[in-house]
């Protein structure tokens, strides 16, 4: 059936025809466990009556007129995406990889502003932006780069929680003007930095006169326990990205900025056709009340640290399993071989999972998440790779 597909993904044998919170069915009626959420988008759960009721009531008043028009909600999500994260201006896309492109034209604009003719932004290992040309060159993995070259310029990599990688090239390229990070590394297996790295690259940012930018993709919108990532330390960044969650599952991306990184677009410089358009920016609105309402960001703070501890009483010392770690509701748990195998194995038990990295089972339940759903998962889980450890 999906012969007319381009391959693009190596789909797993279920299609799904009906969600409810925590829950999926699929076609022939079976129920599943979403540990998974959409990879981190579905915050609310599946059909969330409040965005579900949105949309709905939206899609009959208005759903699209074009950015060249005033767009009421789209100025009322901005304010409130401003007023969570501290920052001041949005420019609203589609996607992650939209989102962080704005971002990486705001890095070269402001450079350019500076009279730095070829602008280059230091990005990190194992890290993850998106399937653009741009952001997967910020991309720090081979595999999503390779066949796709020549690779845009104007990218420094380094080791990801190494700050004097970032202070060495501080000290030798001069045409440096920003830092792009993921404040939790997602897909490069929810790598979690020392306490206070993002502070450090902040102050080192500010004596070079850089512009820290925190790709919030996955981390962001309540995920790890906070509205966004950034917020467990005391830092502001410049910029940050978002998508993923913002729109529960409805597509739509920003890029917000504050200072003068707010000020590098302009009318002509950037934009897109659907990019906040009525019905998106309706559905995020109605995202942030009911995250807001069922004081959803403490309920991932309290569970995802429930979900820990739960992993690290059952697994911790099992002989194969190397780390278990997280932030809220992002967790990880590495294995000392690779275990891709897991995510078909729990699919046949009822369960969503991933594995990233090769070796990291990935889990980004809803914010929804309660906590008898946290011990199913942590039950169910832990004895999948047990079982896989034990062969
Ligand atoms: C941290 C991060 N940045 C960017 C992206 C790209 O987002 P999208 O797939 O919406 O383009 C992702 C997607 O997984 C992500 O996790």
């Amino acid at each position: 059936m999906a012969d007319h597909l381009m391959s693009t993904y190596a789909r797993l044998p279920v299609q799904f025809e009906r969600g409810d919170g925590i829950w999926l069915w699929d076609t022939e009626g079976r129920q599943y466990l979403d540990a998974l959420g959409g990879i981190a988008v579905c915050a609310l759960g599946h059909a969330h009556p409040g965005v579900s009721q949105a949309l709905a009531e939206q899609a009959s008043r208005l759903v699209h007129t074009s950015n060249l028009y005033g767009i009421g909600l789209q100025e009322d999500l901005a304010a409130r995406l401003c007023e969570i994260s501290g920052m001041e201006r949005v420019f609203f896309c589609n996607s992650g990889a939209e989102a962080n492109e704005a971002a990486i034209k705001i890095a070269r604009l402001y450079g350019h502003g500076r009279d730095i003719n070829c602008p280059a932004i230091i990005v990190m290992e194992n890290s993850f932006h998106g399937r653009t040309m741009a952001t997967l060159t910020a991309t720090g993995n081979r595999k999503v780069q390779a066949g796709f070259e020549p690779l845009v310029r104007g990218f420094i990599r380094v080791p990801f929680n190494d700050l004097e990688a970032i202070r060495t090239i501080a000290a030798t390229k001069s045409d440096t003007v920003a830092v792009l990070v993921e404040p939790v590394q997602g897909e490069g297996g929810i790598n979690v930095p020392d306490r206070n790295y993002l502070e450090a690259i902040r102050r080192i940012c500010d004596e070079q006169g850089w512009l820290l930018m925190l790709d919030e993709i996955q981390t962001g919108i309540g995920r790890t326990g906070h509205w966004f990532a950034f917020q467990h330390e005391n830092v502001l960044p410049d910029v940050v990205t978002v998508a993923k969650a913002l729109g529960n599952s409805v597509p739509i991306g920003a890029c917000l900025a504050r200072g003068s990184a707010a000020e590098c677009l302009q009318p002509g410089s950037h934009g897109t056709t659907f990019g906040g358009n009525p019905l998106s920016a309706r559905a995020a609105l109605a995202v942030l009340d009911a995250i807001e309402s069922g004081n959803l960001v403490a309920n991932a703070r309290s569970v995802g640290q429930q979900l820990l501890e739960g992993f690290t009483d059952q697994l911790s010392g099992t002989a194969g399993v190397t780390d278990i770690r997280g932030s809220g509701l992002m967790i990880g748990i590495e294995l000392d071989r690779p275990c891709g195998e897991l995510v078909m194995r729990a699919l046949q038990r009822g369960l969503l999972i991933n594995v990233t990295a090769n070796r990291v089972v990935r889990l980004l339940p809803p914010l929804i998440t309660t906590e008898r759903q946290a011990d199913m998962i942590v039950e169910k889980v832990s004895e999948l790779i047990r079982e896989f450890l034990a062969e």
